[in-house]
């Protein structure tokens, strides 16, 4: 089916997009110019993401603007203006110089959505350490795989996560230093080896001065995963926050007065790239929901929290669509102006669905953990093409490409699938993938960064994704790499060989689902399935283990010995299963 054009107004809401022209917008655009809308830490003494997000608007006319309002599961309200969380960071960077931790050093944060993320991934940045967020829904083994990998010297996480994930941990992870934990006096003394987040806040002074910091230094770790191997710590440095107030700008039309909500786990980095640090250089206010999707609550919010911008994922939108329109028009959501949408594809269907149930289309936009913010969008003022990504943000040249003998090809045809590639340069690019230089270098190649996606280009410069070039699974927004879960199925004594593939879902884009054979002194039954189901939860969590397992003879690999995953795929869909002139025993 062919989905009509959706034409936008010159005005929104009253409101003009930042970016009336895109043609223009991307002709005269430089990175020298987006870098002269943030301030750099006073005396030229570089730029740190902590000032251009906090102290510069609590030095000056913003300093009592609403900075963050957390909204807590059961009702609670917490405000922090742009002074209150000048204060609270600084704390939290005294906590960590108190504790010895420097330059560098990698703090990790395991929480859901509650303030004391916020400060400390802040007050982490300015102390000049690196922020490396978790994910709340990983298992202990995602958990020690990346504090392992990334050094981590601090933990900041709550008493009953660490009970239920870390504890048991502790002992494998020697460059943990220091954990801190969020909770009751009383309960956080009965751990041992262990400081009280809040009493270490009590104490700590509440002034900082941000040291001189290069824009090259390294400011936050986000972990990502690839087809095999271990997890991956792409580095960003301090000056990708000029892309992501830039992004801000122009992707998601941030104006002064508005009231943004980021919808995405604080884990991953949406949740931090505009989640925290995007909102927080333009000096506007962000709604923080403690809690996880549920569509009546969410209209709430937009409705009493008057939100104006709204950035959220398919999966939610999916899910909103199950629950139909009818119950949207109880709210009064005459407030919000601009609704975009990022981590998975976006059917044509959701986006022309918002335009029915809120008067305005979901806006698709494209980007990595790899490139750190918004590198393809559609904007406020650009009329929308259902089902594309968009056209790339100024300062990104965006192409597709192909590889052959050896040498890469732009390949100029529109409409023609290859791989999407962009032009290395842009501030928030990953700078490499912690220890792994030799894995960073194979994402290059002939001047080009080669995403691992599959797209096409229209003759206008629309992106329209395909999918991908590799065989990562996509899970209501979350990247995870089978070979993880491969890992810890060969850990159960039962298991011979396996192999895992992300099933195509109606509301989740995709769900792991794990294909075994066993071991031959054992046979597979309901009882084993449900042991294997309930091994994968408690080593690597809801999020990332396998909701279905079929037992099979053989899992087929190639001649080689690497697991054929697009063949387990084809046949589990019934698809041809192409060629596998390489499958072992062919
Ligand atoms: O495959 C693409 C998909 O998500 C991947 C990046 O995942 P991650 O590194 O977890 O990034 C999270 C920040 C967005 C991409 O390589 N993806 C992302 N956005 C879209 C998308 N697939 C289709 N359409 C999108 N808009």
């Amino acid at each position: 089916m062919r989905w009509e054009p959706i034409t936008k107004p010159r005005q929104i809401r009253n409101v003009a997009p930042n970016m009336p022209d895109y043609a223009k917008a991307y002709a005269e655009f430089s990175w020298d110019k987006a870098r002269a809308q943030l301030d750099g830490l006073p005396g030229r003494r570089g730029l740190n993401i902590a000032h251009e997000a906090i102290d510069r608007h609590a030095a000056g006319a913003r300093r009592g603007h609403l900075a963050l309002r957390w909204l807590g599961r059961h009702g609670e309200v917490r405000d922090f203006s742009y002074a209150d969380l000048h204060l609270l960071t600084n704390r939290f960077a005294n906590v960590l110089r108190k504790l010895g931790v420097g330059k560098g050093e990698r703090v990790f944060l395991l929480a859901g959505r509650i303030p004391e993320l916020y400060v400390s991934a802040i007050g982490a940045i300015k102390n000049g350490s690196v922020f490396c967020p978790l994910f709340s829904a990983f298992g202990p083994e995602p958990i020690r795989q990346r504090i392992g990998i990334g050094d981590g010297r601090v933990l900041v996480t709550t008493v009953a996560l660490y009970k239920r994930k870390v504890a048991e941990l502790r002992a494998s992870l020697p460059s943990l230093r220091h954990v801190l934990l969020i909770g009751s006096e009383q309960q956080i003394r009965e751990i041992p080896d262990a400081h009280d987040f809040g009493q270490l806040m009590n104490e700590a002074d509440s002034r900082f001065e941000i040291a001189p910091t290069d824009p090259e230094d390294l400011a936050l770790l986000h972990f990502t995963s690839g087809t095999t191997g271990t997890p991956k710590g792409a580095m960003h440095v301090h000056q990708a926050v000029v892309a992501h107030h830039m992004t801000g700008y122009y992707a998601l039309d941030f104006h002064p007065d508005d009231v943004f909500w980021c919808t995405a786990d604080p884990g991953w980095i949406t949740g931090t790239s505009y989640g925290i640090i995007a909102p927080l250089t333009h000096g506007i206010t962000s709604i923080i929901d403690e809690s996880d999707f549920d569509a009546e609550r969410w209209y709430g919010i937009l409705q009493d929290q008057k939100v104006t911008v709204w950035y959220t994922a398919p999966t939610a939108v999916r899910m909103m669509m199950k629950v139909g329109t009818e119950v949207i028009a109880k709210y009064d959501l005459s407030r919000l102006r601009f609704i975009a949408s990022v981590g998975e594809p976006l059917n044509p269907e959701a986006v022309v669905w918002g335009q029915k149930a809120f008067g305005l289309p979901i806006h698709d936009n494209w980007w990595q953990t790899e490139t750190g913010g918004i590198m393809i969008a559609n904007y406020a003022s650009m009329d929308i093409r259902p089902g594309s990504m968009g056209r790339p943000l100024p300062g990104i040249e965006a192409a597709i490409v192909r590889q052959k003998a050896g040498a890469v090809e732009v390949v100029t045809d529109s409409g023609v699938e290859g791989e999407l590639a962009l032009k290395p340069g842009w501030p928030s690019m990953f700078r490499g993938y912690l220890h792994e230089e030799a894995r960073y270098r194979k994402c290059f190649a002939g001047g080009w960064y080669l995403t691992g996606d599959l797209a096409r280009c229209d003759a206008d410069g629309y992106f329209w994704f395909v999918g991908r070039a590799d065989d990562v699974i996509k899970s209501s927004g979350h990247l995870i790499g089978p070979f993880e879960v491969e890992s810890i199925l060969l850990e159960h004594p039962a298991v011979a060989e396996a192999g895992v593939i992300g099933k195509p879902d109606e509301v989740a884009g995709e769900v792991v689902k794990a294909f075994v054979s066993l071991k031959s002194s054992f046979s597979p039954d309901e009882q084993l399935r449900r042991d294997l189901l309930g091994f994968t939860r408690k080593r690597l969590g809801a999020a990332v283990a396998p909701k279905e397992i079929d037992f099979v003879a053989n899992v087929p690999k190639t001649r080689s010995g690497k697991i054929m995953r697009r063949l387990l795929k084809a046949r589990e869909l019934g698809l041809p299963e192409g060629d596998v002139s390489t499958l072992e025993g062919a």
